[in-house]
């Protein structure tokens, strides 16, 4: 299959890899690898950071989340952390429908179902491909999405596809890392993420390309502002941007036109 360029901004391209095709089935691969262990490694390796990030990302859509009556599905939902932290958020009513957590790799999904069989928690999961959602056109009311767009093989293909299923006004919430600008703090947390953090994750999960691939894939994922300059152009308007932990976790959030 040929190399495809479908805007300058691409997809994640994993080591050796030069199609969209082969680039979901070895993101695919790899997180069901690490699947086991990949809640225990978020924590360590963030130092209980990750919960922060999430938590901040339900209160920033807290207008949504008080209506009982919203639909709210979070993409690349892994073990569906920010899909229990949006639940923990919100109003709910006995009309209220489940927080849908999607996600391409079933040992995640397992993982989620298990953790939202203990405890109440209205959450259902999905097993779905973000580029190709099984849901109808306009469904619901806010989308969310943490450290998992960076692995789509087409970042346009994404934005269209979170537009189509988002209804008119819905809104959308990214969460990723990116490169952390400029600072001693930001020269600290690089130096972590560059060389600490692979061998650590490597290490205990015993699978090292894909803690290898964490950075690889933020040093190539598009700058916040040209993120923001794709959503726009794939029918977000509003969009905000927020940056967290020395300028290495960004929230993007925007409304669908
Ligand atoms: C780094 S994990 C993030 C999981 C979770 N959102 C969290 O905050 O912990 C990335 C997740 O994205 C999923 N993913 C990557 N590409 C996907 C795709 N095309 N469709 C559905 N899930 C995808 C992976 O299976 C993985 O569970």
């Amino acid at each position: 299959m040929a190399a495809d360029h479908k805007t300058p901004l691409g997809g994640t391209r994993p080591e050796g890899v030069t199609n969209e095709c082969e680039a979901a089935s070895r993101v695919r691969d790899m997180f069901a690898r690490i699947a086991p262990r990949y809640d225990f490694l978020n924590h360590l390796l963030s130092f209980s950071l990750d919960r922060l990030w999430r938590r901040r990302t339900a209160k920033h859509f807290l207008h949504i989340l008080q209506r009982p009556d919203a639909q709210i599905l979070d993409v690349c939902c892994g073990t569906g952390d920010l899909a229990f932290a949006l639940d923990r958020t919100r109003s709910i009513s006995v009309n209220s429908k489940p927080v849908v957590g999607a996600d391409f790799v079933e040992p995640m999904l397992v993982r989620g179902r298990e953790k939202a069989s203990v405890g109440s928690h209205l959450v259902a999961f999905a097993a779905a491909d973000a580029l190709h959602l099984p849901f109808a056109d306009a469904t619901f009311d806010l989308l969310t999405t943490a450290f998992g767009f960076r692995n789509l093989a087409s970042y346009e293909d994404g934005l269209r596809e979170f537009s189509r299923v988002l209804k008119r006004g819905g809104e959308l919430g990214i969460l990723e890392f990116t490169e952390p600008a400029s600072g001693v703090m930001a020269g600290v947390f690089r130096f972590y993420f560059k060389n600490i953090l692979p061998r650590l994750g490597g290490a205990i999960s015993g699978s090292s390309d894909a803690y290898k691939y964490l950075p690889t894939s933020v040093s190539k994922f598009p700058s916040p502002q040209e993120l923001k300059v794709l959503m726009q152009q794939c029918g977000f308007t509003g969009v905000e941007i927020q940056s967290w932990n020395f300028g290495s976790v960004i929230l993007h959030s925007a409304r669908r036109i």
